[in-house]
């Protein structure tokens, strides 16, 4: 297996094995599940590649491939279909839970509590066999679009919460998050909320992905795992840019400041959110398909102007950065024209990588050896115990 790994941050520390600052470029396990290529391909979730499933299926199939290993023939996507919809349930104990949370808490808090609540009432909760793995990945999936929406309900009066039965995943999410279904415009965002989904599903081993595959490895809870990852997912240098990014957008308010803008937040150093990525140095795949998809939905929506500021922000920061955009920077776009509460971005970001963050924990535990890596040591060396009464 070929790796690029930056021979200048990789120190080798004697009698022991290499040390990378952030884990860059160390390979930390195996997975049949994904595989990052800087290359043609892009990006593959089971060898499948992210073009093809973005274009030619839905959500559901790709979260069926994450989870049961291949890709369902009609009948399998049909029943798949019916689990979700039956399992979209939450219990009591979660929505006496959600409903008094004061309505300044961020929806990213609630959902991380809410799974960690599920994982306390889960019938299977302490299984962690293969086949409950599944069965509860299954149930977090059809559960936490009706958490977000419950948990969002004082700041978001209008969604209803029950969603119809005859909806896709993508066309009930956003029914739940913005009222939206039915006509036209609906459909083509439902349409391009549906591949934001499959292109959010999976990345190997990111940020959160990883600390959930820690946390399985101590064989504690599937529930548990997902905890620890919502808790990662939430931070701006992850999940948290695409809610950062639509600030952005916000904040420079037009086509015509946008070049000024940006130059001067990189004259100060600034952090341009939605741009780099620590494995993805020469572009991302994922970001070309969501641009294509934005730029048509501006024109179906009859608005470009979240679309004409996120093109020149993306050049400038390119002509002095070289930076590409990263999967967070054009979903921002599609998100604004949607309507749905910036503060939901993220979430919505687990509704989809929920499937991810399973299929790892699943493959983690049927294969599990504890993760437990070693510290480079840089504090004081040995030195003598001095008693309390002889300290000044
Ligand atoms: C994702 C990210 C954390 C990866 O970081 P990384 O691999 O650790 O790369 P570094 O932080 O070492 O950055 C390398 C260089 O690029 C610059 N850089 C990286 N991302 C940048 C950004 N978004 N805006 C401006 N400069 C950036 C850094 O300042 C640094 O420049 P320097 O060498 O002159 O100091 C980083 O690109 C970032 O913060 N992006 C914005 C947040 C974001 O979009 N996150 C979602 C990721 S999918």
């Amino acid at each position: 297996m070929s790796i690029a790994v930056k021979e200048s941050l990789v120190t080798e520390v004697k009698g022991r094995p290499a040390y990378s600052p952030g884990l860059e470029g160390v390979i930390a396990g195996e997975s049949t599940l994904c595989l990052v290529d800087e290359g043609e391909a892009g990006l593959l979730y089971r060898g499948y590649p992210i073009r093809d499933l973005a274009e030619h299926s839905t959500f559901e199939e790709v979260a069926y491939l994450l989870l049961f290993g291949h890709l369902p023939n009609r009948q399998e996507l049909a029943d798949f279909a019916v689990q979700l919809i039956n399992q979209a349930v939450l219990p009591q104990l979660l929505e006496v839970f959600l409903g008094p949370m004061p309505s300044g808490s961020h929806p990213m808090d609630m959902v991380r509590t809410g799974v960690s609540l599920l994982g306390m009432v889960d019938p299977e909760a302490a299984d962690n066999s293969h086949d409950a793995n599944v069965r509860k990945s299954v149930r977090l999936l059809a559960q936490i679009p009706l958490m977000i929406a419950t948990a969002c309900r004082p700041m978001n009066r209008k969604s209803p919460v029950r969603p119809p039965e005859n909806l896709s995943f993508a066309e009930n999410l956003l029914y739940l998050l913005t009222g939206r279904k039915g006509n036209d415009e609906a459909k083509a965002m439902a349409r391009v909320l549906d591949v934001s989904l499959t292109l959010y599903a999976e990345h190997e081993f990111n940020a959160s992905t990883f600390a959930a595959r820690v946390t399985a490895s101590t064989m504690t809870d599937l529930h548990s795992a997902v905890t620890s990852a919502i808790g990662t997912l939430k931070g701006p240098l992850h999940g948290g840019a695409n809610e950062a990014v639509a600030e952005m957008f916000l904040g420079i308010g037009s086509r015509e400041r946008a070049e000024a803008w940006v130059r001067e937040a990189l004259r100060q150093k600034q952090r341009i959110m939605g741009f780099g990525h620590r494995v993805l140095k020469r572009g991302d795949a994922r970001s070309d398909i969501i641009q294509r998809h934005a730029e048509s939905l501006s024109r179906i929506c009859g608005d470009r102007r979240w679309y004409e500021i996120a093109t020149v922000v993306d050049h400038v920061v390119e002509e002095e950065k070289g930076l590409r955009p990263n999967l967070d920077f054009y979903s921002a776009v599609i998100y604004l024209l949607m309507g749905i509460p910036r503060r939901l971005y993220t979430p919505v970001f687990i509704c989809s990588r929920i499937t991810g963050w399973c299929a790892h924990v699943i493959e983690q535990q049927d294969h599990n050896r504890l993760m437990r890596p070693r510290a480079l040591y840089t504090g004081p060396s040995r030195r003598e115990y001095v008693p309390l009464d002889r300290r000044t």
